[in-house]
């Protein structure tokens, strides 16, 4: 496999990499800790075109490849993965999932605005009693005149207060069970769409995570995605692509703690010689790259076979099930090499160690990528 980037690529990651060092680094500990979103960034990232780098330039995106998105992706991921999270919800759950499958009206209407960030999105599938098990939706979206009416409840929603537009997974015909489940666009303020408090996290605390409630929400019609019983099949098809753009953010925060490790093995001193020098701390660096860069050819392959129209089922899936591992193990590892430091906020490896775990959370846990895979290379 040649993973050989073009010039293209390269700008585009030098690009992100000066971005988060100029304008996501300066504040990022002290959002951290109020749990503040990257308001202000978040706006920037739109008007650089990091909102709907994939999408096609008809409808206002930058018509990037999947390599250019996961680089980018990496790159922001080093600094601050709240941002990250805003950036990967944006692009591959609402984004790709409209592109594809929504109609022409639908893409006018909401996708112009979502690619160029003047709006961002919010993808609403998880519940509290179908998280991992998605086909269980309890949300219901029952069909009236020129409308569908929709109650119930989704958990964990990123983007949950920020979002203009959600797309909400639910269901339509309980007796078809998963084929019964329809997608709609819901815009904020819709009548009886109520906002639940804001989650307090472990990790990624800058990006909001909200529960939503649905009280006899109006949607209409045609802001339904797709045919009738779709919906299912359209949350499966976007959570593939997501799960590349996760795992490039996995990658990003194993990366960006490694460098810090790294570069502190060169300063700090102990036992009359710089810690890179005793083989305790050279050893843990080695295993540190040669998992990231594990993590990175999984990262690439699932992005080429993206780009390449190949089936990115298997390929997305391992890419997270590795670097969500590997972001864990590195970043704990980081802090191991900072001793003392690496406890302390200012020396941002605590940092990532917290926003790492979710990786092996979201958009499928490690178990859930371990379905996928294991289905995939056993049936097959
Ligand atoms: N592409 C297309 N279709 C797919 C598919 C895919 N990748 N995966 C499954 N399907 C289809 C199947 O073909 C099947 O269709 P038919 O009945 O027509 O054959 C249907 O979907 C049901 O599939 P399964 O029988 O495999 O369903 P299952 O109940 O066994 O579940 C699962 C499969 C992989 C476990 C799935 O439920 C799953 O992915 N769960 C995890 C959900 C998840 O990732 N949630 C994260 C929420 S989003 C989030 O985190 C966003 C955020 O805020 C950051």
């Amino acid at each position: 496999m040649d993973f050989k980037l073009t010039e293209e690529h390269i700008m585009i990651r030098d690009a992100a990499r000066d971005f988060a060092k100029n304008e996501l680094l300066p504040r990022v500990i002290e959002r951290d800790e109020k749990q503040e979103f990257p308001k202000e960034q978040i706006k920037k990232m739109g008007e650089l075109g990091f909102l709907g780098m994939m999408v096609s330039p008809e409808y206002g995106g930058g018509g990037m490849d999947t390599v250019s998105y996961v680089l980018a992706m990496e790159e922001i991921s080093k600094i601050d993965a709240s941002a990250s999270v805003v950036m990967s919800v944006n692009n591959s759950l609402v984004c790709w999932g409209l592109e594809k499958f929504a109609n022409e009206e639908q893409k006018q209407k909401y996708l112009t605005k979502l690619a160029t960030g003047e709006s961002i999105g919010a993808f609403c599938l998880s519940e509290p009693e179908a998280g991992s098990d998605a086909t269980s939706q309890k949300t219901t979206a029952i069909e009236k005149e020129d409308h569908y009416v929709l109650n119930g409840t989704k958990n964990w929603i990123t983007n949950g207060s920020t979002a203009d537009f959600y797309i909400v997974i639910a269901q339509t015909h309980p007796e078809l069970k998963h084929k019964g489940i329809n997608a709609f666009i819901v815009e904020k303020g819709s009548k009886g769409f109520e906002i639940g408090p804001k989650e307090q996290k472990l990790g990624i605390r800058g990006s909001d995570t909200h529960s939503l409630n649905f009280n006899d929400v109006k949607v209409p019609k045609e802001n339904r995605i797709g045919e009738d019983g779709f919906g299912f099949k359209f949350a499966m098809k976007t959570l593939s692509g997501g799960r590349i753009g996760i795992a490039a953010q996995a990658l990003g925060i194993a990366a960006g703690a490694y460098e810090l490790a790294r570069e502190y093995s060169k300063v700090r001193k102990a036992f009359g010689t710089e810690i890179m020098n005793h083989q305790a701390i050279a050893f843990k660096l080695a295993d540190m790259h040669t998992s990231i860069e594990a993590s990175r050819h999984l990262v690439m392959k699932a992005a080429c076979d993206k780009d390449n129209g190949e089936n990115y089922d298997l390929s997305g899936a391992m890419a997270k099930l590795f670097a969500s591992q590997t972001a864990m193990d590195v970043t704990v590892e980081a802090v191991q090499v900072h001793g003392g430091n690496g406890y302390v906020k200012e020396y941002h490896v605590e940092r990532l160690m917290r926003d790492a775990k979710i990786t092996q959370i979201y958009e499928g846990t490690s178990e859930i990528q371990k379905i996928v895979i294991s289905r995939s290379i056993l049936r097959d």
